[in-house]
């Protein structure tokens, strides 16, 4: 039986969602619905959820004089708010806080450590007090913290390490082998270079209690707790499967189809979590996909800058539809993107007021004007124009599918087939004439060329689903299957104006 398990990153709780969590969490929505329409509804499994564990959110509840626990129970609910909003479809919402995941990552570090994977060492390098940060020797220069320019004590403590070095070989082996494992090519071959340049060295998964408590502790070591990216990455397999007692893993939905994120953690999933599940003997996910960012005034937005916009601020102001479209259809996947709303505007007065917009009120004020809001039925043959369009209705089942399958979804491909057929369409009522036909009482025509625009109208609709599925409910009421319900413009061309 097809199935595919698709997953976005489990975001860090330190502060609120912005556009960029937004874009990744859109994206895998939908990916998922996408796929459930071509497989099937209840072979698709859409995973989220949030990253809980760590000193940057025992921090940040420091600083609001609340515990850890409260504190990540509080902006979790946030995340959820938000998809809520942003009418995202997923099946399962992880915590790294939940049981049933803290269970699964603390068998993993038995297994580990029982199979010799895991070792004690000592770890040499930097601390900043103030700033409570740990930097190694290559994140450094003139002893000083990064982050605050204060003077570094060098430390040493006793870490538990994950061998790392020992499983390289095979690492380069198998992307060479499987190109379609890190998406899209040029990160794929950021990853190989890096691998074929720097020897890798072990990955430090646990922290002393001492310096840091918000952690799940070792099972084997009572004076640590686990590093959070090690915790983290263990939460696509713990949402969805278990070990027996002999330590193998067991689930209805492993291997991954797709992990979705930014290329900022690419190195974690593309070299640390394929290396951690070799270890455990567990598959390799089919692939790991890394887009662009999202940059404001041309940098990266994110949290600690604080350069972020809040998409509830933008869905409030465009609707959550024209906002998805617009993450969707601006920026070639893959790559990154300027953020601001002068290009929302431009988006949505382009393409969803007048393309889109355009196209379905005028057809169904026709239906109302010439067939009493009846659609007419037509079985005759289209010729010129007409079967342009009719072919490209065809043909966009076949166009979209190879946009949005195997791995590297280009939806702005996807979107632009939509949109060419929208086109087509509203060129072919401008050369129509239909007021005229209705004047010289040429009835078959007239039916022919509403009916080619109704069924239009479906095809987009449908396709549009994934992207935008509150618009394509409504316009599916709209152009009722019998007698058409037309309400308001459901895109009103914003005036940018008085916008300003
Ligand atoms: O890294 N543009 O969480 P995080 C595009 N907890 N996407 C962006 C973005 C931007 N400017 N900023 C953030 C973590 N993102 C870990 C993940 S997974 C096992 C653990 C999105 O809250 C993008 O998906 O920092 C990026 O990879 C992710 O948020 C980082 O989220």
């Amino acid at each position: 039986m097809k199935k595919f398990y698709i997953t976005t990153p489990i975001y860090y709780v330190n502060a609120s969602p912005h556009i960029g969590h937004s874009y990744t969490t859109i994206v895998a929505d939908t990916i998922a619905r996408a796929m459930r329409t071509s497989i099937g509804e209840n072979n698709v499994w859409f995973l989220t959820g949030t990253d809980e564990h760590g000193q940057k959110i025992q921090r940040a509840a420091d600083a609001q004089g609340i515990t850890p626990q409260e504190f990540v129970d509080k902006v979790s609910l946030v995340f959820k708010n938000l998809w809520k909003e942003l009418n995202i479809s997923y099946n399962d919402f992880i915590r790294t806080t939940d049981e049933r995941h803290i269970k699964v990552v603390r068998r993993c570090l038995e297994i580990l450590h029982a199979k010799g994977d895991i070792y004690l060492d000592t770890y040499e390098g930097w601390y900043c007090t103030p700033c409570e940060t740990f930097w190694v020797e290559s994140q450094i220069t003139g002893q000083v913290c990064p982050d605050c320019n204060r003077k570094l004590e060098k430390i040493t403590e006793s870490n538990y390490f994950l061998k790392l070095s020992i499983y390289q070989e095979w690492l380069i082996e198998h992307i060479k082998s499987h190109p379609g494992f890190i998406k899209p090519e040029i990160r794929r071959n950021e990853v190989l270079s890096f691998l074929a340049m720097n020897k890798l060295s072990d990955l430090c998964i646990s922290r002393p209690k001492e310096r840091l408590n918000w952690g799940i502790p070792l099972p084997f070591s009572p004076d640590h707790v686990t590093y959070v990216w090690f915790d983290a990455l263990i939460n696509y397999i713990s949402a969805v499967g278990d070990f027996d007692d002999a330590g193998v893993y067991h689930s209805d939905w492993w291997p991954a189809d797709m992990h979705l994120m930014a290329k900022d953690i690419l190195r974690q999933h593309a070299v640390y979590w394929p290396i951690m599940l070799r270890a455990l003997g567990i598959e390799l996910p089919k692939s790991v996909v890394a887009h662009g960012w999202w940059l404001m005034n041309d940098s990266k937005m994110s949290k600690s800058t604080g350069n972020v916009v809040s998409p509830l601020e933008m869905t409030g102001k465009f609707g959550v539809d024209a906002y998805r479209y617009f993450l969707l259809r601006d920026v070639p996947f893959g790559l990154d993107g300027n953020f601001s709303e002068e290009a929302i505007v431009k988006r949505f007065n382009s393409d969803l007021a007048n393309d889109l917009g355009n196209l379905v009120y005028r057809t169904l004020t026709m239906i109302e004007k010439y067939f009493n809001g009846h659609v007419p039925v037509f079985s005759g043959v289209y010729t010129g124009r007409a079967a342009e369009i009719d072919a490209k209705i065809l043909s966009l089942d076949k166009e979209i599918s190879s946009c949005m399958g195997n791995g590297d979804p280009s939806f702005g491909q996807a979107l632009d087939a939509i949109w060419n057929l929208i086109g087509m369409a509203n060129k072919y009522v401008e050369e129509t004439k239909p007021w005229n036909l209705a004047k010289e009482n040429k009835t078959t025509e007239l039916e022919a060329f509403i009916v080619l625009l109704t069924r239009v109208i479906r095809n987009v609709v449908y396709h549009i689903t994934p992207f935008m599925p509150k618009s394509a409910e409504i316009l599916t009421e709209q152009i009722g299957s019998e007698i058409i319900r037309k309400g308001n413009p459901l895109f009103p061309r914003i005036d940018t104006k008085s916008a300003h």
